[in-house]
């Protein structure tokens, strides 16, 4: 069956879900008690149905969020419905790479083991903006954060795998929006830096997809990366479907109710929209599976820019070098030979990245 109509009728895939299975479904065999897991973005949406559904399994959960009051609101939530959950709250904007680091160290701190990274946080900016670090804010907060959190908390992933066998899992929250950012011309670092550098207008909706494009990358290169290392520890993405939440909170108003009100039977309900990322995050019949994208509870398939490893290497390379703590006067990175990054003792030009 074509998958648009799949999605239409709700029918199962080969996982035996489908476009309506909600996260309880799709979590219903688990006992999570032996789980720690973080979930970014658990104040609302999709990140906070995960957090109760999983806390709801018995997991041990940390939230991290840039507003503790938020955080503490969403605890208490989680702890309405399951008293005694375990739930600790830390904060974390993933805009700004200082503050990234600061969670690693508290979290760190804790001596907490770490089976589950949920990155789901995410924002859609009608206008534009550069973060701290001189990144574009929607890629820094979508990707370059996540990519800097999974980084630094990589070792303790392994050693939990290690010291427990327990598989760790990494789920990167993507978007079939992703597959909008079509390359060509407008390759992704290309673009990213004429963005930051507002040599081009800002358009919300390719710095949303280039995001998402970048978190289904980051999945891919991260996959391979762990295969490498012999972790026992998998990555992979998901698109979540289509769900009103507050992600696009800058368009309220009435030509967007309009919009939403019109295609509300083609839109998933938050339960459902949490469905894939818990499938993928806990379910057994993903166990070693890595580097894939899922929709609907089923392994799909990422656009062809998505599916490059070329491209996936190199987004890599210049997430490393734009997030190592010391960055010197001036760095060519000649490693992929494809772009080189200047970087300069200003943060706001350490975004510079030249296509050659
Ligand atoms: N909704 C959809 O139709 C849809 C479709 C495809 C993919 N997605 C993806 O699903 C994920 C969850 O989105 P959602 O729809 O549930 O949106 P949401 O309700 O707006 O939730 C977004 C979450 O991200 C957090 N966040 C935003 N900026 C942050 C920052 N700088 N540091 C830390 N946390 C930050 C928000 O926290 P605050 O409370 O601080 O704002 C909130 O908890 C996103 O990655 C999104 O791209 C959504």
């Amino acid at each position: 069956m074509l998958p648009s109509l799949r999605y239409l009728a709700g029918t199962a895939g080969p996982s035996g879900f489908g476009s309506r299975t909600t996260a309880e479904e799709a979590t219903a065999a688990g006992d999570l008690r032996h789980i720690t897991a973080i979930i970014t973005g658990a104040t609302s949406g999709i990140g906070a149905e995960t957090a109760r559904v999983l806390a709801r399994r018995g997991a041990s959960l940390v939230l991290p969020a840039r507003s503790l009051k938020a955080a503490e609101e969403a605890r208490a939530r989680v702890r309405a419905e399951c008293p005694g959950a375990d739930v600790a709250v830390l904060p974390l904007d993933l805009s700004s790479l200082a503050s990234v680091r600061r969670f690693v160290k508290r979290f760190l701190d804790l001596g907490l083991p770490l089976n589950l990274l949920v990155n789901n946080a995410g924002k859609y900016a009608d206008r534009f903006a550069v973060s701290e670090d001189g990144v574009e804010m929607t890629f820094a907060t979508n990707y370059l954060g996540h990519f800097l959190l999974t980084r630094l908390l990589l070792d303790k992933m392994v050693e939990t795998a290690q010291d427990t066998g327990v598989e760790g899992r990494i789920v990167n929250v993507s978007s079939t929006i992703h597959s909008w950012f079509p390359g060509g011309d407008d390759d992704a670092l290309g673009y990213l830096d004429r963005v930051t550098r507002r040599k081009i207008p800002y358009d919300p909706t390719r710095a949303y997809a280039l995001s998402k494009l970048a978190n289904v990358l980051h999945t891919r290169a991260l996959a391979d990366q762990l295969r490498e290392m012999g972790a026992n520890v998998t990555a992979n993405c998901v698109h979540p479907g289509i769900v009103r939440t507050r992600l696009i909170r800058d368009r309220d108003g009435i030509i967007t109710n309009t919009v939403f009100f019109l295609a509300s039977k083609l839109l998933k309900t938050i339960p459902q929209a949490a469905a894939t990322t818990c499938y993928v995050a806990v379910h057994p019949a993903v166990s070693g599976v890595s580097g894939k994208y899922f929709a609907d509870c089923n392994e799909a398939s990422p656009s062809r820019l998505g599916a490059s490893s070329e491209e996936a290497s190199r987004l890599w390379t210049f997430s490393e070098t734009i997030t190592a703590e010391k960055v010197q006067k001036s760095i060519h990175v000649v490693s992929t030979g494809l772009f080189r990054l200047q970087a300069h003792s200003s943060n706001a030009d350490r975004a510079m990245a030249l296509a050659v």
